[in-house]
């Protein structure tokens, strides 16, 4: 009975060491597919599962990710040598698919995509089909007529707003988590097909852009989906006064001269053709989240990049004056993805200027990765007008967000058990405290102490590379206390277990002499007297440690909203999905928000079906047919519009 909480203790050791290598075993089988729907040409990719990002490839990526990003790639700027690339006309929408004669003019946008199979493939799914008609759920009392259904087509042009793949950019990534999705669910028809743009994100970014180059600056053709862009940022008309601007600001978010120069240029050549232009901008990240006016001076902040850049071309604008050319440029909705939800912040009608200012500042990043929580985002914010350096700031109210807040704010305390989701980083941990106890049974020196910080030192490494750059001085404080804190409690556990503990008289049942062949192992290697608890050492030092971490980051997350993203990957959300839908006439645009509650077992349905045969069952399938039929779930519950905006011109 005794020796019972020994041998349990090693039980939970060894279930986490087997999940750790089950993961490890698991290979993922190649499917083959066609590229074509005359199946033609076949293509192989080998569909993967989301990234985890506390494993130790996941680690590695971040600790790759941040330093990389901040460096290197600031020196090493590809952005400034696609002025070699040759540039785009800013006609090629227009000229290659959609004539402005036409009464609508359809596009689709979507972000943050390749990550899990399953979540990726669900939204590409829905994104691809020709028609669809959605229920609607006028989820925030928006004062549209009352329409239960709204069937919408497939936009001429499919946007992606940044993070085509996770965790990086690379050939092999864009084939297994993008290319590889697309093409299952959209064979190339050999038609006059839709076009693909895209901005890069971060991700896409940290391999210096070189694949996302390959990718999307070849004028090729992914999936049944044209190609057209020269470069990673764009300008082109939607329709004779409407445009979509696609700006590259990733990483520090700032921009560079000749990116610059191309949207002036722009901006100088349609302010010649119209009075007035409207612009739909797409950004690297939603900088407004986070922006706080009082402290505009005194730290720095991404959204003056975006101010710097509306600024410029607004002047660009109005230089022409000097020249009997008047014209007025309007910014109504800024565009991104970058946070895995969908989130929205409307100016309040009633502001003077209302017409002249942006309108809408929209997040919709659900495009396949995990979700990020809405639960931070604050009711209102403050934000300044873009176009001029004063201090007068606009409100902004959250008008809509996918997920809700409540269900998100409790999705958090999964990190109450952490150390179980996360098996990988506790296994890492069981390394980890392998070498502490290691050092410290055999050394007699100081080595022996400060061997206890290792694990410490390890975790405010994490932390600190996490911790966003643009801090206030107070968060910057607050943010230095609590890694004191996880520092001292970390530090605390290694203490009590390695050197407290063991002498404890009670604790004697967890003597290591309990497995019989330990002593024998230790007379080998020659393990000094007095050593006498090193498996229980490990074992515990690793579990408390994990369960610390994970708490630290929920502690963290609810007394002062940091680490948003660590909060949201500890537990891998795969559903609550998103993607828009822009309708643009003479009068108006409209957007439409659409949700997708639970992602489909693409890899289950793999196991049972040929994915070739699956393309041929999509092709002449009616659309909620085939997910009734091979997912078991109601297609009109699980997708939704969520949403209508509607912008008059
Ligand atoms: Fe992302």
């Amino acid at each position: 009975m005794e020796t019972l909480f020994f041998y349990l203790l090693l039980l939970v050791a060894a279930a986490f060491l087997i999940f750790y290598f089950k993961d490890s075993w698991y290979s993922p089988k190649k499917v083959k597919i066609f590229k074509d729907i005359f199946e033609k040409y076949p293509y192989y990719f080998i569909p993967q599962k989301p990234v985890k990002w506390f494993d130790f490839t996941g680690l590695m990526n971040s600790f790759r990710m941040v330093s990389l990003s901040a460096d290197i790639l600031s020196i090493i700027d590809k952005r400034e040598m696609q002025t070699a690339l040759g540039k785009d006309t800013g006609r090629e929408l227009i000229e290659n698919n959609c004539d402005e004669s036409e009464e609508e003019f359809w596009f689709d946008f979507i972000a943050d995509t390749g990550d899990g199979f399953d979540a990726t493939t669900s939204v590409f799914y829905h994104l691809t089909r020709d028609s669809y008609t959605y229920s609607f759920r006028n989820e925030f009392d928006r004062d549209v007529e009352n329409e239960s259904e709204i069937k919408l087509k497939r936009g001429s042009v499919l946007v992606i707003g940044g993070d085509l793949v996770y965790p990086v950019g690379s050939e092999i990534n864009y084939r297994d988590r993008f290319k590889g999705p697309l093409r299952l669910v959209a064979p190339d028809t050999r038609e006059f097909g839709p076009i693909l743009i895209a901005t890069p994100g971060n991700h896409d970014w940290y391999d210096g852009l070189s694949a996302f180059f390959r990718l999307m600056c070849q004028r090729s053709k992914i999936s049944d989906y044209r190609t057209v862009q020269n470069r990673s940022y764009f300008a082109y008309s939607l329709r004779k006064n409407v445009h979509l601007m696609g700006i590259d600001n990733q990483l520090l978010g700032d921009i560079d001269i000749p990116q610059m120069t191309f949207f002036t240029e722009y901006v100088e050549k349609i302010s010649k053709g119209n009075d007035v232009n409207h612009v739909i901008l797409l950004i690297a990240e939603p900088y407004w989240y986070n922006y706080d006016i009082k402290d505009r001076h005194k730290r720095r902040q991404r959204m003056d990049s975006l101010e710097y850049i509306i600024r410029t071309m607004k002047e660009a604008v109005r230089k022409l004056e000097a020249n009997n050319i008047k014209s007025e440029i309007i910014f109504d909705v800024v565009l991104t993805g970058d946070i895995h939800h969908y989130s929205h912040y409307k100016l309040d009608e009633n502001v003077k200027g209302y017409d002249k200012e942006i309108k809408h500042y929209i997040t919709s990043g659900g495009g396949g990765a995990f979700g990020h929580i809405t639960h931070f985002l604050k009711d209102e914010i403050k934000l300044p007008i873009l176009q001029n350096t004063t201090t007068t700031e606009l409100k902004y109210e959250l008008d809509g967000k996918y997920p809700s807040k409540e269900k998100s704010g409790k999705k958090t305390f999964w990190n109450l058990i952490f150390f179980i989701i996360n098996y990988e980083f506790t296994v890492l941990l069981f390394f980890l405290s392998s070498i502490v106890a290691c050092i410290f049974c055999y050394s007699d020196s100081l080595l022996k102490w400060l061997v206890l910080l290792l694990i410490p030192i390890v975790f405010c490494f994490i932390i600190t590379k996490v911790t966003s750059t643009e801090c206030s001085a107070e968060e910057q404080w607050k943010s230095k206390m609590m890694r004191i804190a996880l520092f001292l409690l970390s530090f605390g556990i290694q203490l009590w277990v390695f050197a407290i503990f063991p002498e404890y008289d009670k604790v004697i049942f967890l003597q290591d002499s309990h497995l019989s062949f330990v002593d024998g192992l230790k007379n080998f290697f020659k393990v000094p007297a007095g050593n006498n608890y090193l498996i229980a050492q490990v074992i515990i030092s690793a579990l408390l440690q994990s369960i610390l971490f994970g708490w630290y980051i929920l502690a963290g997350y609810h007394l002062f909203k940091f680490y948003i993203t660590e909060i949201s990957s500890g537990k891998i959300n795969t559903g609550n999905k998103n993607f828009l839908k822009f309708k643009i006439t003479d009068k108006e645009i409209v957007i439409y928000v659409v949700a997708i509650r639970k992602t489909y077992q693409w890899m289950s349905l793999l196991k049972k079906k040929q994915a070739f045969h699956l393309q041929r069952e999509m092709l002449t399938e009616d659309p909620k047919k085939f997910i009734k039929d091979n997912f078991k779930l109601d297609p009109d519950k699980n997708v939704k519009i969520i949403d209508k905006i509607t912008i008059p011109l």
